[in-house]
């Protein structure tokens, strides 16, 4: 279960999740649903039908699927998450559908997820990177209290590596923060990565467009160079693993007696 997105290009991301789920459990049956009603709106225009989590549970329970291990791909536990949750426990609540419907976390829902991410996507920074050079990630960011994940991240980059930076679009911290950090450093060069599972919308003009608005062109502004890495968080296999070591803990219980 994924927000979605509408562009091609970026539906790679989830065809590589898709890859592994299936490596990984070759004889059960592989679903997509996108929370996201705008696009999936969108995409029923170009004749690509995708289901919501409610289509989706209600088609497999009328198909006579009995366990469904839900993984949620989003970032962090905001409003879309709870949405997919409440769907959930619906499905979990009504008779006669499943025995058993779990679902699995988004990327950062406790301490040691921070932890893990931060490890890497520090790994995942392009290689040409010299350590005197900053690196920014673009988070989506949300009016949701658990924006706050998005801070503390933001605080463990920091930690690790001064010139790593986190901001959001939609929440906090925001760009103007950040450019106010960088002021007080001798940097050059800023390397510009999406903090979203896919490179999509955001990441395609918010943060690489050619407007003035977008993130590069704001950084440019200010005299830096910029290098854009346009690679959603779900191209990464090393992130892909913990949503999947999250969808193995749901199976996990399934084999239980
Ligand atoms: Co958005």
């Amino acid at each position: 279960m994924t927000f979605g997105s509408s562009y091609p290009k970026a539906r790679k991301a989830f065809e590589n999740i898709e890859e592994k789920v299936r490596q990984s459990y070759p004889n059960t049956p592989v679903r997509w649903a996108y929370t996201s009603k705008i696009i999936r709106n969108k995409l029923a225009k170009e004749g690509i039908d995708l289901d919501s989590p409610a289509e989706a549970l209600a088609k497999m329970a009328d198909q006579g699927f009995t366990r469904v291990a839900v993984q949620s791909l989003h970032i962090i536990r905001g409003c879309e998450y709870h949405d997919l949750r409440s769907v959930v426990q619906g499905f979990r609540f009504m008779q006669n559908r499943f025995d058993k419907i779990l679902i699995g976390s988004p990327l950062l829902n406790k301490p040691a997820s921070l932890e893990r991410v931060k490890k890497v996507m520090l790994e995942n920074i392009p290689e040409e990177r010299n350590p005197d050079e900053a690196v920014v990630f673009m988070g989506h960011g949300t009016h949701h209290p658990s924006n706050a994940f998005y801070q503390a991240m933001a605080y463990k980059f920091q930690q690790s590596d001064p010139l790593v930076y986190l901001g959001t679009v939609e929440g906090a911290p925001k760009l103007q923060a950040i450019l106010a950090d960088l002021k007080k450093k001798n940097v050059k060069r800023i390397y510009l990565l999406p903090f979203m599972s896919v490179a999509g919308d955001h990441a395609r003009n918010d943060l690489a467009g050619n407007s003035k608005n977008s993130w590069k062109s704001i950084l440019q502004s200010k005299g830096y160079q910029v290098k854009t890495v346009l690679k959603g968080m779900a191209e990464y296999d090393n992130v892909v693993r913990i949503w999947l070591e999250s969808l193995q803990k749901s199976i996990s219980h399934f084999e239980e007696r």
